[in-house]
């Protein structure tokens, strides 16, 4: 099996990978609706261990797949894309698996300054390794804020990108991305 990208192909590991993000992000966005709406005050800690279990799962996720990124050649783009959307598109992406490392960094950091031990299922947890410090902890909430409106809007453009390689350029960039094998 292929276990790194080169300059023709991805590898399956970072299809799985990209994908295994992708819907683990989505599912934390659902369950955060999920606690807004949930019944009792044990359902939403019930909830949001899990979701701090997906946190976790794409912090160590991500961290592998930033490395991986960085370190192996980008397939070519399909088809013949200016080369100033080439340079846009991929410094996106890196930024998105960047996000992913850096942002699960904050909230643990955020919630250890709180004096909050991150939980999750079955009585396990994150220690938090940070004094309590409400200054620390409103400098991490407004590092987050930003981080996350800048990934929001970088998630926007990439999906964005994905649609339009997809649905108005119709070439093979999503396909490829879902495993299909794309001679270039
Ligand atoms: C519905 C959601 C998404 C779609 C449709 C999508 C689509 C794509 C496509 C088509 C590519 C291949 C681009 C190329 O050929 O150069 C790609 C690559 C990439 N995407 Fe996404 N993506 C989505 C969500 C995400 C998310 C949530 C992240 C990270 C937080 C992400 C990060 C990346 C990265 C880093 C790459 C470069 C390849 C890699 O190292 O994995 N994508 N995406």
């Amino acid at each position: 099996m292929q276990l790194r990208d080169n300059g023709l192909r991805f590898s399956p590991i970072t299809v799985a990978l990209h994908w295994v993000v992708a819907i683990s992000l989505l599912a934390i966005f659902g369950l955060q609706l999920w606690i807004g709406h949930a019944s009792s005050e044990a359902q939403q800690l019930a909830l949001g261990r899990v979701q701090n279990l997906l946190g976790l799962i794409l912090f160590l996720v991500s961290s592998y797949r930033f490395w991986a990124r960085i370190t192996s050649y980008h397939p070519l783009p399909v088809g013949t894309p200016n080369p100033i959307e080439v340079i846009i598109s991929r410094s996106v992406a890196v930024s998105l698996a960047l996000a992913m490392v850096l942002l699960p960094i904050a909230v643990w950091a955020s919630r250890a300054a709180a004096g909050e031990v991150l939980q999750l299922p079955g009585g396990l947890w994150i220690p938090s390794l940070l004094p309590v410090n409400p200054t620390l902890k409103h400098v991490v909430d407004v590092l987050f804020a930003i981080g996350a409106s800048a990934f929001l809007a970088g998630l926007a453009l990439h999906v964005f990108g994905a649609a339009k390689n997809h649905f108005l350029l119709k070439n093979n960039t999503l396909k490829r991305m879902l495993g299909k094998h794309v001679e270039l």
